[in-house]
Parts: structure tokens; sequence; C-alpha cells
């Protein structure tokens, strides 16, 4: 499915300057876009609002196709949309696999279904160990199981943000290029600090500083 960002612009309740103005994207079907951007310009709240949980000031999202808003968000985020995060929060004492398995279980799968699938998900990202308890794996190998975990209910689209921050260089480097090896069908909207993870994508956007109006010019 096709991601699209129309004319989205963000002010927060309260704050009196707007995060985002007229931001425009397209992420065709099955390709990756990478957000790049110091902090603070608006890259993790360009991801809420594609990802259906914040609503923006105006603007739409678009996912193949349709209009879609926060009200769809509970429908969207049981498969359709999936997210990884800087952290990746599996269980401890579980291992690899139940920690992919969790959420299909919860929603209703049953584990004899499921199993080769998440074997063969955990072997996608390079996990190739699934019974390891997860408190052993290192923070890379973690962070990869939780790409697999996002894998697992075939997302049409993954957001992820900075899913690397947390991880040395090459680390993150590789389960960027995991991640986005592995979501070969699936349309991918990453937020990253890392120019060669932007690289990776098949486009990268670049979100500008506001030039502040309280800074005189010099
Ligand atoms: N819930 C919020 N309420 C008010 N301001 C926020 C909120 N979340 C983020 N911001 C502000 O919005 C700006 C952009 O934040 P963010 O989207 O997190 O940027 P980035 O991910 O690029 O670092 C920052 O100035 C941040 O302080
Ligand atoms: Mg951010």
């Amino acid at each position: 499915m096709s991601l699209a960002l129309t004319d989205v612009s963000l002010t927060y309740p309260g704050t009196a300057r707007a995060v985002l103005t007229n931001l425009n994207l397209f992420v065709p079907t099955g390709t990756s876009l990478a957000l790049m951007g110091p902090s603070g310009t608006g890259k993790s709240t360009a991801l809420a609002i594609a990802g259906l949980l914040l609503a923006p000031t105006s603007g739409e999202v678009t996912i193949d196709g349709q209009t879609r808003t926060v009200r769809d968000a509970p429908t969207m985020l049981r498969g359709e949309i999936a997210w990884v995060l800087q952290s990746v929060n599996l269980l401890p004492r579980r291992t690899a696999l139940d920690n992919v398995l969790l959420p299909a279980l919860a929603a209703g799968g049953s584990r004899d279904d499921l199993h080769d699938d998440a074997v063969e998900v955990l072997l996608r990202v390079g996990i190739e160990s699934p019974d390891q308890v997860a408190r052993t794996l290192s923070g890379g190998q973690a962070q990869r199981v939780g790409v697999a975990r996002a894998l697992m209910s075939r997302p049409a689209v993954i957001i992820a943000d900075e899913p690397t921050a947390n991880l040395d260089i090459a680390t993150g480097r590789g389960v960027a290029r995991a991640l986005l090896q592995a979501a070969t069908e699936t349309t991918v909207l990453l937020a990253t600090h890392d120019e060669h993870v932007a690289e990776m994508a098949d486009a990268i956007l670049r979100l500008e500083p506001e030039v502040s109006g309280d800074v005189a010019p010099s």
C-alpha cells in the first residue's frame, strides 16, 4: 500500500509554533522513504501522523489511495500498520520466537499455524536461533527480533522511528539493512540520523529546522 501525507501541518495544542508546515510526502507501495533532519524538526511527529496516532492540524493522510484518520487507527494498527521503535521492549525471559509469536497469538492465531512463519521471519532478519532467551540477545539482535515481530503481521506499512538510535553505528546499519531487505513488499517510512542508513532507503526526505522568527538575521 502506498502512503502519502498531503499538506500536513501540525501545531501542538498550547504551543505557538507549527512543528510541521505543509509537509508532503509519498511512499509508493513496497518502497522505503527515510526522513532525516536534526532533532526537533518533527520526524517523530510526522511518523505519528502517518501512523494515525496523531491527527494533523490540517492536511491528509492517504493509505492505499484512501484518506485515513486517527479513527481508523484501531483497525489499521491490528495488522496493516506496524511500528519499530528505538527501544524494542521484548519480554526478557521469553525466547526470540515467543516474542515474535505473542502478538499474533494474542490476536487469536494458533501456535502450530504460526510457528514456521515466525521462524522464517526471524531468519529473514538474521536471527538463526529462535529459542534464544531475549535477555541474552545483544542490542542489535534484540532490535532484529523487534523487526521480525513487526513483520509477523505482514503489515502493508512499517513505520520505524530511529530504529538504530540505541545501537552502535555498525550494528545499527546492519539492523537497518535487515529491516529494509526483509520488508520487500512492505512500504517503509523510517526516521534516522544516520546518512548511511538513509541512503539504504529508496528515497530521502530532509526536514529542515524552521528559521526562528526570534533570531535576527546576521
Ligand atoms: N506532545 C508534544 N507537545 C508539545 N510539543 C511537542 C510534543 N511532542 C513533540 N513536541 C515538540 O515538537 C518538535 C518536534 O518534535 P519531534 O517530532 O519529536 O522531532 P524529532 O523526532 O525530529 O526530534 C520539538 O520541538 C518537540 O519539542
Ligand atoms: Mg524523534
